[in-house]
């Protein structure tokens, strides 16, 4: 079998200049850009590109873009369409923590579990410039923080216990 061509190149961590990107705090945002049509064509491709790769979540560094912007699947969010987040900040809400096994589409082939706070409070922009909170748990929380790991150069492999074998793409 072979998988079909994503949207975008994938940005992997095993090619070093690649690497150097994902490693780095993405930039901000400017809300102006938002009414630019490539803009919102690169948040389209994004959307495509974490489908297509079976990917649950896809923040732009790994395509190369090292700016503060990641999509999360449907599925997860529970929403009808795919969640946009730009410019989020992320807060933790209570104690609880869970430990799960995360993948990443930039380090194809390593998994590790990785101990995450259970629930979170996410404040973001969405594709229109209208600014959103909403309440998260589970697996939707841990997606999240993933994803706003990678804005800041930070992968799960940073934070997990043990890299294993597993098969959980994220
Ligand atoms: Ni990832």
């Amino acid at each position: 079998m072979f998988a079909r061509r994503t949207k975008l190149p994938l940005w992997l961590l095993k090619r070093p200049a690649q690497a150097e990107l994902l490693r780095l705090p993405a930039q901000p945002v400017p809300l102006g850009q938002l009414d630019d049509p490539e803009f919102q064509q690169l948040i389209d491709h994004m959307m495509l590109t974490m489908d297509q790769a079976n990917g649950i979540g896809l923040a732009a560094p790994q395509i190369g873009q090292s700016i503060r912007l990641a999509v999360i699947a449907h599925e997860v969010s529970g929403q009808s369409s795919d969640l946009v987040l730009i410019n989020p900040t992320v807060t933790v809400v209570g104690t609880g923590a869970q430990t799960v096994e995360e993948g990443c589409l930039s380090i194809p082939g390593v998994y590790g579990p990785v101990p995450r706070p259970d629930r979170v409070k996410l404040t973001a922009f969405d594709r229109r410039g209208q600014r959103y909170q909403l309440s998260a748990q589970d697996l939707f929380a841990r997606v999240i923080q993933h994803e706003n790991d990678h804005l800041e150069g930070r992968l799960f492999i940073d934070r997990a216990s043990s890299i294993t074998h597993g098969r959980v793409p994220t």
